[in-house]
């Protein structure tokens, strides 16, 4: 059985926040359900719903952000897929259990009150994978 049970959400990194939360309304009749300064990530985030999963709409906070480094290099687009798992901690080991390279050792707080945990794009085909329990 998987441990992942839902993707959680789309992580899309933005230039300008309003700019895309403007674009998924004005598009697609999407709104936000949820923002939040994520300030030990340098992050602010908006999230749209969709069915069960969002998207996540994420724009850097200040210069020293992983994901101001992340549009300097990449460019505007799909920065991570987050799955959801029953428990964080559990996933993670199997994650390093299988010889896989991860972020963070431990489970840390995220937004929206869940615990979470990254695992590196090396070994994971190219995509940072975030695992999230609620
Ligand atoms: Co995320």
């Amino acid at each position: 059985m998987s441990l992942l049970t839902e993707i959680d959400h789309v992580a899309i990194a933005v230039r300008d926040l309003e700019a895309a939360v403007d674009y998924y309304r004005d598009v697609f009749g999407a709104e936000v359900e949820h923002r939040e300064v994520v300030e030990s990530d340098g992050v602010e985030e908006a999230l749209l719903r969709v069915a069960e999963s969002y998207v996540q709409l994420l724009t850097p906070t200040r210069d020293t952000s992983p994901v101001h480094a992340y549009l300097e290099k990449r460019g505007e687009g799909i920065h991570h897929v987050a799955y959801r798992v029953a428990d964080c901690a559990e996933a993670l080991q199997a994650v390093k259990d299988a010889g896989g390279r991860v972020i963070d050792d431990q489970p840390r707080p995220g937004s929206r009150g869940t615990t979470v945990a990254f695992v590196h794009p090396k070994g994971a085909f190219g995509t940072l994978i975030e695992l999230v329990q609620e």
